[in-house]
This record gives structure tokens, sequence and C-alpha cells, in this order.
């Protein structure tokens, strides 16, 4: 009977010393001299290599030749206890199965210290670095501790949909879904597109945020959250916006704007102190490689408590700061990165929730407060990275909302189902979206939000 495979991540287990086992991988490395070689072999399951020891005596400098960087093996043999620094044990090759080989010339992954500029262009490959297993083996495990989380408090996964004939933030920067002919479509008399004959009926887009329907779901379920893509069609070119991105938005009845805070704040805490226990190697290796304080920086943020602060005290704290920002501060601008990180980083140097903005800068569905020109708004605002969460208390009221949506010419036709979320049983609720490749920005050090999620949709970029 073929002998059973072994994860790598699984290898490095003291009471398999002396048992003959099985692994496959990608060779990292080969290296040696004429009487023994050896071959670094990761599989992906971790950061670690298995050390494949070859002993050429047992093998043919003719066998061992395609056994290249990026090659694909099947190794068995005994697993020993290994004499080199660096490992707890090694493979004693008895039997070696080439599948597949990576032609030195033309395998872009043969050195070690490429950038992360190259391997954005070789972004099919780039799984294969230690980087991105790195990084990719954390935003999976911050994936589901966002659905423990969620479980454990009682909250309900709600799918809400891509496809959308409303805009939930009012931004305008949406992609269009149509099957009508591009080159032909058909026309109203009065020259403009008739969306009627479009597939849906009516002109639709992909969705920038699945809020509007997770309160539907909240004003029935109780608690629910979304996790899902979410599309904008905004051209900024920043290390922190992408043009498909993934969400979490929970939406809580009964909650208002304070235990909206409390809510953000253990939520976020929880998926770092996940990452901090299940992600160890991989987090120490990119401490390693990119940034010395990573370690630290998570443990800050996780035992200490928030600020929270209302928008017209930040604009007091940045007007007395001394400091130069190229957009000049007064009440009621709309915070850039040079305002938020500041504050964040310079002046508390801990994370803040900040409340209470401006209406006019704030969606349309945010509650009003009884100044009557600021809304219940919430942003959490983290160091290195900014806005990692905007949310809010909604507005429960339905005049008042169907008075913003006139106020902000939202098309009534658009809005009626949601507006019936008001009309019946109405109750106070809150919620937010956390943007997920920003927590695996903060999580994994790494600066460039292209380097955080596998495929990257940016302007002018969908190769792969
Ligand atoms: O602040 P935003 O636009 O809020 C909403 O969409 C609300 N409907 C959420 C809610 O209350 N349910 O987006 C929420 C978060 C931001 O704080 C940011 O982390 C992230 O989504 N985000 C982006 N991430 C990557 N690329 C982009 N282009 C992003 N735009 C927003
Ligand atoms: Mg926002």
């Amino acid at each position: 009977m073929a002998l059973k495979r072994t994860k790598i991540v699984d290898i490095f287990n003291p009471e398999l010393i002396g048992e003959k086992v099985c692994v496959k991988g990608w060779v990292r490395t080969r290296r040696g001299n004429k009487n023994v070689q050896f071959v670094a072999l990761n599989d992906g399951s971790t950061i670690k290599n298995i050390q494949i020891v070859i002993d050429l005596e047992k093998f043919s400098d003719e066998e061992l030749k395609p056994i290249t960087t990026g090659a694909s093996l099947h190794v068995e043999g005994q697993l020993v206890a290994s004499q080199g620094k660096g490992q707890t044990c090694e493979i004693q090759a008895e039997s070696i199965e080439i599948y597949g080989t990576a032609d030195p010339q033309t395998y872009p992954l043969q050195k070690k210290g490429h950038t992360l500029e190259f391997l954005r262009e070789i972004a099919h490959l780039r799984p294969r670095t230690n980087t991105f297993g790195a990084v990719l083996r954390i935003r999976h495990n911050l994936a589901f501790a966002i659905h423990k989380f969620f479980n454990e408090k009682g909250f309900f996964y709600l799918n809400t949909p891509l496809i959308t004939a409303s805009d939930c933030e009012g931004a305008g920067a949406m992609f269009q879904v149509s099957t009508l002919d591009m080159d032909n479509p058909p026309r109203n008399e009065d020259g403009s597109i008739d969306y009627t004959q479009d597939f849906f009926g009516k002109q639709t887009s992909l969705t920038v945020s699945g809020q509007l329907e997770g309160e539907l779901g909240a004003t029935a379920l109780g608690a629910i959250y979304t996790f899902g893509p979410t599309f904008r069609a905004e051209n900024s070119n920043t290390p922190r916006h992408l043009a498909e991105f993934w969400m979490i938005e929970p939406e809580v009845a009964f909650n208002d704007i304070t235990d909206n805070m409390d809510l953000a704040e253990e939520f976020i805490k929880y998926c770092i102190g996940y990452a901090l226990e299940n992600c160890k190697d991989d987090i120490e290796f990119l401490a390693q490689m990119y940034d010395k304080n990573l370690v630290e920086r998570l443990e800050f943020v996780l035992h200490n408590k928030f600020i929270r602060l209302p928008y017209t005290e930040a604009i007091k704290i940045l007007e007395n700061s001394g400091q130069k920002f190229e957009f000049p501060v007064s009440w009621g601008i709309d915070l850039q990165s040079e305002h938020e990180r500041y504050l964040v980083e310079k002046h508390f140097e801990k994370p803040v929730i900040l409340t209470d903005y401006p209406k006019e800068i704030k969606a349309f569905y945010m509650k009003l407060n009884d100044d009557g020109k600021t809304v219940r708004a919430m942003d959490v605002l983290f160091p290195q990275i900014g806005e990692i969460i905007g949310g809010s208390e909604r507005e429960a009221d339905y005049d008042k909302l169907l008075a913003r949506i006139e106020e902000l010419h939202i098309p009534m036709k658009d809005m009626w189902w949601y507006l019936d979320t008001r009309r019946f049983g109405t109750v106070p609720h809150s919620g937010f979206g956390l943007g997920f490749e920003r927590l695996v920005l903060f999580v994994t050090g790494m600066t460039n939000i292209r380097d955080v999620i596998p495929f990257p949709r940016t302007p002018k970029n969908a190769e792969f």
C-alpha cells in the first residue's frame, strides 16, 4: 500500500522520528557537495521547509539534475533528528519522484530577495514565495477568526447581493453590469440608453457595500454580518485602495453608537489576538523581513483602549498642532490620511475612534444628532493604515431619513424597499464596515494593499 502523505506542517513531530514518511512539495533550494545534497522542500502548509538529505551513493547525478528550484517532488524516506542548526528533523531520501520540472533558464523565482514590485508583475507565481505564503496563510486565519467571532456572538452570516440597482455610499463610483450591446445599445427617444431592455430591466452595478440589505437582515434576525467582495471604481491609485476588496459589515438591531464602538473595538482586537496566537511563525517571518516592530505594534493595539473623540475635538487638535499639512484643516473638511495619521501616530499614539462628523461629508443613512449639523458616524483610525473601519448609528426615523434622501436627490424608485425598514417596526440600529485588506495590511505589516490580496484589482490592472 502506498505510504500516506504527511503535510510539512505536521512533520516536525518528535513522535514521527524514526518513521518512514512521505512528503510532497516544491523545491526552494538545493545545495551540497559531491557526497551529499540538501533540498529544502516546501508544500505551502507552513513557512517552514523540510530538509531532504540525498546521499549520492544512492542517487545518480542524472537522477538529481532536474531537481532545481521550483520543481515539484514526491519524496519518501526516514525522518531522523537533524544535526544541522535551524531544524529539528530531516528526511533521508530513499525514493524521489519528480512530478514537474522548472527550467532554471525561465522560472522567474530562481533567487531570493525579489522586490515586492517585481513580484506584483508575476502575481500568478508569487504565492510560492515565503512572503506571500505567509501573507495568504494569515489572510485565511483572519477570515476564519471573523466568522468564529460573529458565530460565537450569535450573529448570522447574511449573503447580500453583488449586483445591485442602488448606490449605498452615494459615492457614484460604481462598475456597471450590463448585457446590452456596447457598440449599439437600444436608445430612448431622447437618445439615452434604454435600460428596460437590459438583463434586469433596469440599470445595475456591482455593489459598493452590502449595508442596505444588511439592515434588512438586522431588522429581522437581530444581528447579522456580511463578508464579501465589494467594488469601487474610484480612480485612487494609493497603497490603501483596491477596486475590488472584501468588506465585513455587521449590523445590529437595538445597538446605539456606543454599542457599535464597543463591538468594533472588541472585534478588531479579537482578530489581532487570533492571528498572534495562530500565525506565530508567519508573523515572525514577516517581522524579521519587513518590520521589526510588528509584533510589538500588534500587542500594543491588543492591550490598549482605543481613544474615542468627536470630530470637532479632532479638528481643534489638528488646528493647534503647529503641523504643516498638505490639505489645510478647518471644521467641515473630510479628513485626509495625513490628518488621520497625525492623530493616531503623533498625538495619541493609539488607535482612535472619531465620531460625530459633519453630515455633509457622510452618507445619507447616518443618524442626525440634536445639533442638526453632525451625524452619529464613527471611523476607526489605525497606525500605518488610517481608516480601517467606517460605520454609524442609522437614522431610524422615517421622516428624517426621507428628508435626507430628498435633500441629496437620491432617486426614490431605488430606495422604497430600504425605507420600509423605517415604516414597519423601525428600531434604533447600528453597524460598520471593516476593510478586510486593511486589516490584513495591519496584521502582516505589509505597506501596499496590492500585496495582501492574491490577485489585486486596481486601475489598469486585471491581468491575473
Ligand atoms: O467607510 P466605507 O465606505 O463604509 C461603508 O461602505 C459602509 N456602508 C459600511 C457600513 O457602515 N456597513 O467603507 C468601509 C471600510 C473602510 O473603512 C475601509 O477600511 C474599507 O472599507 N474600504 C476600502 N478598502 C480597500 N479599498 C477601497 N477602495 C476601500 N474603500 C473602503
Ligand atoms: Mg469611510
